[in-house]
């Protein structure tokens, strides 16, 4: 990348403290879509029914906002992950919508010259949040008919070795699922991780969520977006349980939070490890 002019002084803010890659980004683009149903952001155009609403407030007053939630909700993750559907010997991670999750992920495995690698046309995000966790995004193009072309990738991941691949299942924008051979032979191919991204599982109606047990490399990304809510609560990644821990630590202590005062959380699911790992130490100050 090409340096950048000195940064100007900001109201007496040295902005050249902010690194040039950053400098250098555009914002995310949210075209505006007044007066129009946003199906492809899965916006539930009706509101609350009254009841609901009404139970929602009750329940939200009663909660100790005043509090940090506990730094393990598990009753919260157990009831969550049998909502989803989690194999047995799997954990779940919680975060602030999926893009969060996305990022600790990255940023997890973000070493000098960690590459992501994703098909193209994908979801925008991955390649915004390769470049802020200062990874290297490669992407392979789809065949015209948005099938993966498998060789290209598996040619891709010979070469590159990437740490992370991200396949959204179905993809955005293309809105297809991919062959379920091809993607296991992606999983059989990859060196590291493999995020199979179900950010629009009610599209799909199937999920990878059961292969967890067979795939130690396996992620599995879902959010509470494409149940139409998202202003929600939470949102989950799911993996063995050992790839959740480590991703963990690249979280503020309260990521895995229960408290639905919380803008969003994401959830993954990853493999259960046999060895309990050491926790994190506890925090020592607020904030
Ligand atoms: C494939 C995919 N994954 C993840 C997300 C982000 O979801 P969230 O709203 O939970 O951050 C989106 C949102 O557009 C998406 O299209």
């Amino acid at each position: 990348m090409s340096a950048l002019p000195p940064a100007p002084h900001a109201g007496g803010v040295p902005l050249d403290v902010i690194r040039d890659d950053i400098r250098a980004l555009h914002a995310y683009p949210v075209a505006s879509a007044q007066g129009l149903v946003k199906l492809d952001l899965m916006e539930n155009p009706y509101g609350l029914p009254a009841e609901l609403a009404r139970e929602l407030g009750q329940r939200l007053g009663s909660l100790a906002l005043n509090r940090y939630p506990p730094g393990d909700p598990a009753e919260f993750k157990r009831r969550l992950g049998e909502w989803a559907g989690l194999p047995a010997g799997s954990a779940l991670l919680l975060g602030n919508g999926s893009d969060e999750l996305i990022h600790l992920l990255v940023l997890a495995c973000a070493r000098p010259d960690a590459v992501i690698l994703s098909p193209a046309p994908g979801f925008s995000m991955y390649r915004i949040i390769a470049a802020q966790d200062r990874c290297r995004y490669v992407d392979v193009a789809l065949r015209p008919d948005y099938s993966l072309d498998l060789p290209a990738f598996l040619a891709a991941i010979d070469l590159h070795r990437p740490a992370v691949i991200f396949l959204a299942y179905p993809n955005n924008p293309t809105g297809n699922c991919f062959a379920r051979s091809d993607i296991a032979a992606i999983l059989d191919a990859a060196p590291g991780l493999v995020v199979l991204d179900e950010a629009y599982l009610p599209f799909a109606q199937q999920t990878w969520m059961d292969e967890l047990p067979r795939r130690p490399n396996l992620l599995v990304l879902r959010t509470l977006s494409s149940w139409a809510w998202p202003a929600r609560a939470w949102d989950t990644c799911a993996a063995r349980r050992r790839s959740s821990t480590r991703s963990t630590r690249c979280g503020p202590p309260s990521t895995s939070m229960s408290s639905p005062s919380r803008r969003s959380i994401s959830c993954s699911a990853m493999p259960r490890c046999s060895t309990p790992r050491p926790r994190r130490s506890a925090p020592t100050g607020a904030g």
